[in-house]
């Protein structure tokens, strides 16, 4: 049942107890993330996980191998983070790592969506985790991780997928510049840039547009690209490419024009007829 915002107080509280939160953990990169941090992390650090829907939380939760609390929370919504913040209040943890990974987008021009959707988006890719982050830091000590799931999107500007690519583009900009400020207190802010990944992120007919159409060989697996992010965080990266095809993108933004590179996006968007 979706019971957004609502959270079971009841749970024990845990004073200085090491979490880990990750955010959009119930599908595809959210949950691999957890997968994989579920290998690499001592049993001690509990994982607070996010998303919506409850029962998609729980199936998380019975892949790992530790103390895990479920927060069926919508972060599109003010009060899940009045939430968050007295729970990070009364239980007093340390945040040893958070994964500002929930996000959402469907490729199609500006005008063809409502404000509704716009409105989501925002909530939700931008505002979400400048909120969030602003609440964790205060629990975050020397040697805590921050983590963005950005995209390759973030790299330029993309007609048929202006917000989107905006909004991931504001989340890279705002991790590189908050690595710096942070860099003093020992805490290491990364952002990862994924190419596409066939998960709940795209509906059926999106996927099979998408196998159909040369952007197939850009597809990654969520799973890979999980274990390839954190090792490249353990190594001190910060901004983290996981695909050969992304990194070709990154290079070839940063040196043809931007104006150039927008209008050929919009040509090929315009021309692919299955453009998902
Ligand atoms: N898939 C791609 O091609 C791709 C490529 C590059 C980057 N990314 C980025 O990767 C991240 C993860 O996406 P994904 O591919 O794993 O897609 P996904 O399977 O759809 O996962 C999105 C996650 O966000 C949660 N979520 C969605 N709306 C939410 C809300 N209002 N409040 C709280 N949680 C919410 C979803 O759970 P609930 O529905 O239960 O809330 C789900 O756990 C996103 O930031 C996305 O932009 C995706």
């Amino acid at each position: 049942m979706d019971e957004y915002g609502k959270i079971d107080m009841k749970q024990p509280s845990r004073s200085h107890q090491k979490v880990i939160i990750i955010t959009g953990a119930s599908s595809g990169l959210g949950r691999s993330f957890a997968e994989a941090l579920d290998q690499r992390l001592p049993r001690n650090i509990a994982f607070w996980l996010i998303a919506r829907h409850e029962k998609d939380l729980q199936e998380t939760a019975a892949e790992l191998n530790r103390e895990v609390r479920l927060f069926p929370l919508d972060l599109t919504l003010p009060e899940s983070f009045d939430s968050l913040d007295s729970i990070l209040k009364n239980e007093q943890p340390t945040v040893h790592y958070l994964i500002n990974n929930a996000g959402e987008g469907r490729a199609c021009f500006f005008e063809e969506e409502a404000i509704g959707a716009h409105r989501s988006l925002s909530d939700l890719n931008v505002r979400a985790p400048l909120l969030l982050t602003s609440l964790a830091l205060p629990y975050m000590e020397r040697g805590s991780r921050l983590l963005f799931t950005a995209s390759v999107a973030a790299f330029l500007p993309q007609p048929g997928f202006a917000s989107y690519a905006a909004s991931k583009a504001m989340i890279l900009s705002f991790g590189r510049a908050l690595a710096e400020e942070l860099r003093p207190r020992g805490i290491h802010v990364a952002i990862t840039c994924p190419n596409p990944m066939m998960t709940n992120f795209f509906s059926p007919e999106e996927k099979d547009a998408f196998q159909n159409s040369f952007k197939r060989i850009s597809i990654e697996d969520p799973d890979v690209v999980a274990k390839k992010t954190l090792a490249a965080v353990e190594r001190g990266k910060k901004v983290i490419v996981t695909g050969g095809w992304g990194k070709c993108i990154r290079i070839v933004a940063s040196i043809v024009p931007t104006s150039w590179m927008t209008r050929i996006v919009g040509w090929l968007v315009r021309h692919d007829k299955r453009h998902t």
